[in-house]
């Protein structure tokens, strides 16, 4: 029997038999309620935890790690880990997992839905079939921009980028990318490119990547997509530059206080917003079910958990 403790609090109802992961001797439980535990829930319920399985909102930092010191592992249902201290998990001897790879193709899916969409002004064109406003084809109704020659910029050319950047290709499309270390200058992509698809993590270097100076860059015609996260646009400047037209549109799927959506926002036909559905199919969900679970018992039997972001040795 390892010394960890034989307990698991998992903060969601997820897609999957939960307790199947665990052996008879584990006591899990599950925060079973449609919105996310607070922070004195999730203390006071998860206390005497070895394992926490995390979702993106849990904030989970030094504070919180000393009022649960059982925990050993964090392992959170999200490829993305901005919501834990790292550095403070690792100081205390705790793993943090995540669910890299199985959301790529879901998420590249869906930042293609939103190109696409916006290219195309399919919300504008499905809201006016419903309003009863279709008075039959015209040749200057809704017009769109089409994607075939067009430029494609990728902001963070990691797993998803690149599989964004393989669809783009399919559809005929150049592709530029800006990469921490790697591709072309940012200031290049902002000026080239005709639709910028953000793919990075959000770190300190990608906080309001894109803020007043970047819109300025960019090509009036442009296009903005964001499936990674909210905070890496400044959402105060998208909607200023697209108040002023300095850019086209935007289709968002993340937002920077998320669940709140900034209102400036809201009313705009130039804008798509999606209610964070990057991986939301049915087989990613329950395959990323799958690997938090999985890295929470590897830990709880005593073993590295397959998908560790830190190292413990
Ligand atoms: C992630 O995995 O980081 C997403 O934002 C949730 O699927």
């Amino acid at each position: 029997m390892s010394s960890v403790p034989q307990r698991v609090f998992v903060t969601r109802t997820l897609p999957v038999d939960v307790k199947s992961f665990f052996g008879p001797d584990v006591a899990v439980e599950v925060f079973d309620a449609p919105r996310p535990p607070t922070r004195e829930e999730l203390v006071a319920e998860a206390k005497g935890a070895g394992g926490l399985v995390t979702l993106l909102s849990e904030t989970v930092d030094g504070a919180l790690l000393d009022a649960l010191p059982d925990v050993r592992v964090v392992a959170n249902f999200a490829v993305g880990y901005d919501n834990i201290d790292v550095d403070a998990c690792t100081a205390r001897g705790v793993w943090v997992t995540n669910t890299p790879d199985v959301l790529t193709e879901a998420t590249a899916d869906l930042a293609f839905a939103l190109i696409l969409a916006l290219a195309r002004r399919v919300r504008e064109g499905e809201r006016l079939v419903r309003e009863g406003r279709f008075d039959g084809w015209s040749p200057t109704m809704l017009l769109g921009t089409e994607l075939s020659g067009k430029t494609l910029g990728i902001f963070g050319p990691g797993r998803i980028g690149q599989a964004v950047a393989r669809r783009a290709e399919a559809f005929g499309m150049e592709v530029l990318a800006t990469g921490r270390d790697s591709g072309v200058p940012f200031e290049e992509l902002l000026a080239h490119s005709d639709i910028i698809s953000i793919h990075a993590p959000l770190t300190e270097q990608t906080r309001h990547a894109f803020d007043d100076a970047a819109f300025a860059q960019m090509k009036p015609t442009a296009l903005l997509i964001n499936t990674a996260r909210g905070p890496i646009v400044d959402e105060g400047a998208l909607v200023k530059a697209l108040d002023a037209a300095r850019i086209a549109g935007a289709g968002l799927d993340v937002y920077e206080e998320e669940p709140k959506v900034h209102e400036g926002l809201l009313e705009r036909d130039d804008v798509v917003l999606l209610p964070h559905l990057g991986s939301a199919t049915r087989e990613t969900r329950r395959a990323m079910a799958t690997l938090a679970l999985d890295n929470c018992a590897a830990v709880l039997r005593g073993e590295r958990p397959p998908n560790p972001v830190n190292d413990l040795g």
